[in-house]
């Protein structure tokens, strides 16, 4: 009556290879974002070095979060969140959001935002730009949702350098 399907076992590898593959990885360049959501009237954001534009036509670009997170989980609900760009003077932003779970702290109380029009989630007017996501598929990578989404609408806030990862690694204070 029913099909047997056999998986992949998860590909065992060495701890040392693991390691020196991690290192090499190291190499890749990242942006730093802040994704905020809303869920009925609880606003909330992470910090995310996973977004990245995917397709021109249509614009669509995914990222790749945490299933335990609570943004993750928002999004989940909602389809739908903000990616805000982060210059290099938002080290503030970085600690404030990656640092705590909106599972514990409300990010939101004491910092101000702008609904974005589309969608309500939280632009954050001391960034770069914010961009605006209607969430259209979901790939389940075990620890992680990777979220792909269509670009629909976003704000121009300054002009200004991105902040990449390593950027922040190197002027983040210690
Ligand atoms: C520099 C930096 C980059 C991060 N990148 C990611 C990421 O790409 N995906 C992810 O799931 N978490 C990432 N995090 C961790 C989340 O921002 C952090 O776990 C956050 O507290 C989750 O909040 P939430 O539970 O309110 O959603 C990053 C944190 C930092 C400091």
């Amino acid at each position: 009556m029913f099909e047997l399907v056999e998986e992949a076992p998860a590909a065992a590898m060495d701890p040392e290879e693991k390691d020196r593959l991690q290192s090499l990885m190291f190499d890749c360049s990242y942006g730093l974002y802040v994704v905020t959501a809303r869920e009925d009237e609880f606003v909330n954001g992470m910090v995310c070095n996973t977004f990245m534009q995917v397709t021109d036509s249509p614009l669509r670009a995914s990222l790749c979060l945490n299933k335990g997170g609570k943004t993750c989980q928002m999004i989940k609900a909602t389809k739908a969140c903000c990616v805000n760009i982060l210059g290099q003077d938002n080290h503030d932003l970085v600690t404030h959001f990656g640092g705590f779970s909106g599972h514990v702290v409300n990010k939101f109380e004491t910092l101000d935002y702008v609904p974005a029009p589309v969608n309500g989630c939280p632009e954050l007017d001391n960034t770069l730009a914010t961009v605006a996501l209607e969430i259209e598929k979901e790939i389940d990578l075990g620890t992680h949702t990777m979220f792909i989404g269509r670009i629909v609408g976003g704000t121009k806030h300054s002009d200004g350098t991105p902040m990449t990862y390593a950027y922040y690694r190197a002027t983040r204070k210690k």
